[in-house]
């Protein structure tokens, strides 16, 4: 069974999305560990309810980002985690985790990347600028981590279409419903090998 660590800063819909998929079976795998950058976000809360390991690690518990960053491997390598994927996680990964997870990190992205990626574009900011744009379709990417943002190479994409009369909120809600369904999809796509990472 594959052991996967998720890592969050927020509300954690895509981590219990995840969480629900391994209950289900519908994703051979187990959620070992939740790691947040924000000791009060909900999803670290959820997780602990839900008898999840947990774990708070920000400039709060190690200001120097060179011990984050060792900190954040050594709890990843603890646990012998096959696969981490970001739900919502706001921050950069260290170089030390990075290169260690190297081609075993995926984050999900509420657009069509390579379209608003990028610095700053998370959350709402993303459909305001969908719509703003006058796109007639977004929808959900799911991607390799690498050193920068929304850049990795693309696993899975599913596009949503937008209505006339969608506001950033309502488009929010459509996306976030196709995340929580591509994403866990995609890992066991990942697990069973119908998807073949590539080497990096
Ligand atoms: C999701 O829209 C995800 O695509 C983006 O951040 C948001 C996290 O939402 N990376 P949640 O915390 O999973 O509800």
């Amino acid at each position: 069974m594959k052991k996967i660590a998720v890592l969050v800063s927020g509300r954690g819909s895509n981590m219990l999305a995840l969480i629900d998929a391994c209950e289900q079976g519908t994703l051979a795998a187990s959620i070992e560990l939740v790691i947040s950058n924000n000791a009060d976000s909900l999803a670290l809360l959820s997780a602990q309810k839900k008898n999840i390991n947990t774990a708070h690690l920000s400039s709060r518990t190690h200001p120097d980002p060179d011990a984050l960053d060792i900190a954040m491997k050594d709890l990843l390598d603890s646990y012998k985690i096959d696969f981490i994927l970001l739900a919502g996680f706001m921050k950069k990964i260290g170089p030390k985790t990075l290169s260690a997870y190297k081609g075993r990190m995926i984050n999900i992205h509420p657009s069509l990347l390579p379209k608003f990626g990028g610095q700053g574009m998370f959350g709402l900011n993303v459909h305001e600028a969908v719509i703003e744009a006058g796109e007639k379709e977004t929808g959900v990417t799911i991607h390799m981590v690498d050193g920068e943002y929304d850049k990795g190479a693309i696993l899975a994409q599913r596009t949503v279409v937008i209505a006339k009369d969608d506001t950033p909120e309502s488009l929010a809600a459509k996306v976030l419903q196709v995340e929580h369904v591509l994403f866990a999809e995609t890992i066991q796509k990942i697990i069973d090998g119908s998807i073949i990472l590539p080497a990096n």
